[in-house]
């Protein structure tokens, strides 16, 4: 198949490049150079131009604290683009993989958030990325799969292991918030997942997420003691020690069932996405 793929220099875009053009899909793997979603004509004439069969659309405001002051941004990148997308999308006729997220919802529960559960998005990000999934939605394509996910780290990229790492091996002790509960999610198995929905012909919206549950300072623990750097200090604190623009949501745990139905396996579990990445960080670092 032909894929048109934006934001594809972002974590998820990577991921999905690579896996696609492994998987021997044609693949026209854009970034905001190439193609900027802030213009809409430019969307349309990428999408006429190329004609692909999908387009997977990875490109997001995804600075969620920064999304809180450039309500404009935000609203253009996450709720106006993936409508833009979509009615691209109509007119050449191709089917649209969106990426969402877990800040649809508040996080205040104690249960997995299935994908029909209420949407309450507690930020402008969250907020838009909910509008960018009914702008989508509301176009009507016959091929469209929006995939919400969490908590992502890639091999490269802005993200929680690196910024916890750097901090790690510099000797500095840590402290880390104890109180927010979700599913870290290894790039690479999101892009396997995707790509598996999609060849499989699932359409409407999935939870596609790593398969362990954790809090941040769990997932930290974990990707130490894999480190071995176990014995760096490590203290669990609240939410409130890192007072930020953006609420979060608590209870963020998307429920998989959905999905694991689909494709017949469970997601893989955060020990062996956090080793691959260590083997990556390290191979890259020589
Ligand atoms: N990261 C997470 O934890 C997480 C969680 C839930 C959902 N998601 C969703 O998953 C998707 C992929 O996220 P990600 O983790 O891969 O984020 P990412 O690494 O920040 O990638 C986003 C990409 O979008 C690009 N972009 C920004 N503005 C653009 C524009 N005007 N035109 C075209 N591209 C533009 C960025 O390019 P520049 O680098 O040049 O700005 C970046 O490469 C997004 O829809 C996000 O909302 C992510």
């Amino acid at each position: 198949m032909r894929f048109l793929i934006t934001g594809a220099r972002g974590q998820v875009g990577r991921a999905l490049t690579q896996e696609a053009r492994s998987r021997g899909h044609e693949v026209s793997a854009l970034g905001r150079e190439e193609l900027d979603l802030e213009k809409p004509e430019a969307i349309r004439q990428a999408v006429s131009e190329l004609s692909p069969d999908w387009v997977l659309n990875c490109a997001a405001a995804t600075k969620v604290d920064h999304c809180e002051e450039a309500r404009d941004w935000a609203m253009t990148l996450n709720a106006k683009a993936p409508g833009w997308l979509a009615e691209a999308c109509a007119e050449a006729g191709a089917g649209l993989l969106h990426w969402s997220t877990d800040f649809v919802f508040d996080g205040r529960g104690e249960e997995p958030w299935r994908e029909d559960a209420p949407k309450n998005p507690l930020s402008c990000y969250g907020e838009t990325k909910a509008l960018g999934e009914e702008a989508v939605l509301g176009v009507g394509l016959p091929r469209t799969l929006i995939l919400r996910t969490q908590w992502v780290y890639g091999p490269k990229g802005r993200n929680f292991p690196a910024a916890i790492l750097a901090r790690a091996r510099s000797g500095q002790g840590l402290k880390v918030v104890d109180d927010q509960t979700g599913r870290p999610s290894y790039s690479l198995d999101l892009a396997v997942g995707a790509l598996d929905l999609l060849e499989g012909g699932a359409t409407g919206i999935y939870h596609l997420a790593g398969g362990t549950v954790a809090t941040w300072y769990q997932f930290a623990g974990t990707l130490l003691q894999l480190a071995g750097l176990q014995d760096v200090p490590m203290e669990a604190v609240g939410t409130e020690a890192f007072p930020l623009p953006a609420e979060r949501p608590k209870y963020s745990v998307l429920a998989l069932d959905k999905v694991e139905a689909f494709l017949g396996r469970s997601m893989p579990p955060v020990e062996r996405g956090l080793k691959d990445w260590l083997e990556r960080e390290s191979s890259e670092k020589g």
